[in-house]
């Protein structure tokens, strides 16, 4: 699967790394800007199982490095996303992305940025594939500044049911730092 330069490698998240992912849930540095951390078991095995997010034209990866498990990423469809999600897109090439980094001392050493890397260029393989789109929190400058040397471009303050956010895309020809 998609494997950045550095070696950040993603591979599809099964039903077994539900408890895996719920753990990570928990952690300090996810509770301000993902939003999940009191979620029960059950509540994430709603929320996170590959079969209930397939339904949804959601695809869940776990991220990889050197044999260790180190976040989620998530891409969906975002035409026809429902719920008042993206109501104006039309494109069915654009794919929407979203991620998280497991383990807090891992943050701030560019390996989210190489995760997001390998994301959009797994995404990219299909031609089908027009534009990447992500949503962070405008308050969050840690996300968008890595979405940025990952290639992103910021577009407007959009809202979306869980609030403002900043649109941010990708073409397959990065936008320049
Ligand atoms: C967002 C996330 C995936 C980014 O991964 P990361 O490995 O920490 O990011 P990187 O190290 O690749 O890049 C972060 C950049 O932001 C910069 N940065 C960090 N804190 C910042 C701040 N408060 N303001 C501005 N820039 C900041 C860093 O200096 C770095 O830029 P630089 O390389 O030019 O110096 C990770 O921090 C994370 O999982 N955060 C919690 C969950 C989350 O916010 N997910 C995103 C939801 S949209």
């Amino acid at each position: 699967m998609g494997e950045a330069p550095h070696g950040v490698v993603l591979r599809p998240m099964t039903e077994h790394d539900v408890p895996l992912i719920h753990r990570w849930l928990q952690a300090p540095h996810l509770a301000e800007w993902w939003g999940d951390a009191g979620f029960t078991l059950a509540e994430t095995q709603a929320g996170y199982s590959p079969a209930v997010m397939a339904a949804d034209q959601v695809t869940p990866y776990i991220a990889m490095r050197g044999g260790r498990a180190i976040g989620f990423a998530q891409s969906y469809l975002a035409m026809g996303s429902g719920d008042g999600w993206w109501d104006f897109v039309t494109d069915p090439g654009v794919r929407g992305i979203d991620q998280f980094l497991a383990h807090g001392e891992d943050l701030g050493q560019g390996l989210g940025t190489q995760m997001v890397e390998a994301l959009v260029e797994l995404l990219f393989r299909d031609p089908a594939v027009t534009l990447i789109q992500t949503d962070p929190d405008p308050g969050n400058h840690r996300a968008i500044r890595c979405y940025e040397k990952a290639g992103f471009r910021a577009v407007e303050i959009v809202t979306t049911p869980a609030g403002p956010a900043l649109y941010m895309v990708r073409e397959r020809k990065a936008h320049p730092l």
